[in-house]
């Protein structure tokens, strides 16, 4: 029978019965039942499966058991202490950076790691520590401003309010002021409309709160808007993307119509997940 692997999991030692040639992730999931750790693509490529050894991040897929007999591994599993989130996983729920929530202990690992040697990371930085890890839904933006938004909470407790940077579980973030605000987590009469335009007309089809559908965005569907510049220039914004069906143009002419403008006069921004109304998605007939 082969003998068991002795690991340092989250700071307590543990024996896995699987062979030291079984990679790591599945000693973690399989063995320990620690599934926090996400399997991928399973061939050290998307970052999903990120654990720190050693304070490190590394692939656990493609990490033997054998390789990392006691040395100290740290999974997601253990950065909520004592009923508070840790810094990075309170800034990720408070920008919003996640939609599937696939990447985010991959992700929120990686960010650990980084704020532990540089707690006040340039973009540059947060590219490079994070680039080897993929958000297959593309919340990159929110991510960076999440991990800038951990490094203040890491550097300055205070601005996390009385508990500090850790964030009580069960407590509601605080909605992140305009500036900054990611818009589905920011009802609409307190978007920064005006910080992206100086001068013009701003007209918004409010979304409503609690929408029936529990998947949606925190504020409910909806949330139409366009911006007319004072120059006359109309800028129009949809959830939709384009694939190939030259949506654009269509839904181009369908805003110059309706506001009797030339087509040239519109522009139109597709798909930006910050700015545009949550419509569902681009498929089928919608
Ligand atoms: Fe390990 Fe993708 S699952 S890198
Ligand atoms: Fe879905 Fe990143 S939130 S993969």
């Amino acid at each position: 029978m082969t003998p068991p692997v002795r690991l340092v999991v989250n700071e307590i030692e543990r024996e896995v019965e699987l062979p030291s040639n079984t990679s790591l992730l599945q000693g973690l999931r399989d063995g320990l039942g620690l599934t926090g750790t996400k399997y991928g693509c399973g061939e050290g490529v998307c970052g999903a499966c990120t654990v720190l050894v050693e304070g490190k991040p590394m692939r656990s897929c493609v990490t033997p058991l054998g390789d990392v007999g006691g040395r100290s591994i740290t999974t997601i599993e253990v950065l909520a202490r004592e009923g508070h989130l840790h810094p990075v996983q309170r800034a990720f729920l408070e920008e919003g950076a996640l939609q599937c929530g696939f990447c985010t202990p991959g992700m929120v690992l990686a960010t650990a790691a980084l704020l532990e040697s540089e707690p006040d990371p340039d973009d540059g930085q947060i590219a490079v520590a994070l680039a080897g890890n993929i958000c297959r839904c593309g919340t990159y933006p929110r991510i960076r401003r999440a991990v800038h938004r951990a490094g203040d909470l890491v550097r300055d407790p205070d601005r996390g309010g009385p508990s500090g940077a850790f964030l009580e579980l069960g407590q509601l973030p605080t909605p992140p002021g305009p500036r900054d605000a990611p818009w589905d987590l920011t009802e609409a009469h307190a978007r920064g409309y005006f910080d992206l335009f100086s001068d013009g007309l701003v007209a918004i089809l409010p979304p409503e709160r609690g929408s029936a559908d529990s998947s949606g965005p925190q504020w409910g569907n909806g949330g139409a808007w366009v911006h007319v510049g004072d120059t006359g220039r109309v800028t129009a914004f949809t959830g939709k993307v384009d694939c190939g069906q030259d949506n654009r143009t269509a839904l181009t002419q369908l805003v110059a119509e309706e506001l009797r403008v030339a087509v040239d006069q519109v522009a139109l921004v597709m798909g930006d997940t910050d700015l545009s109304p949550f419509d569902v998605g681009t498929f089928g007939s919608r």
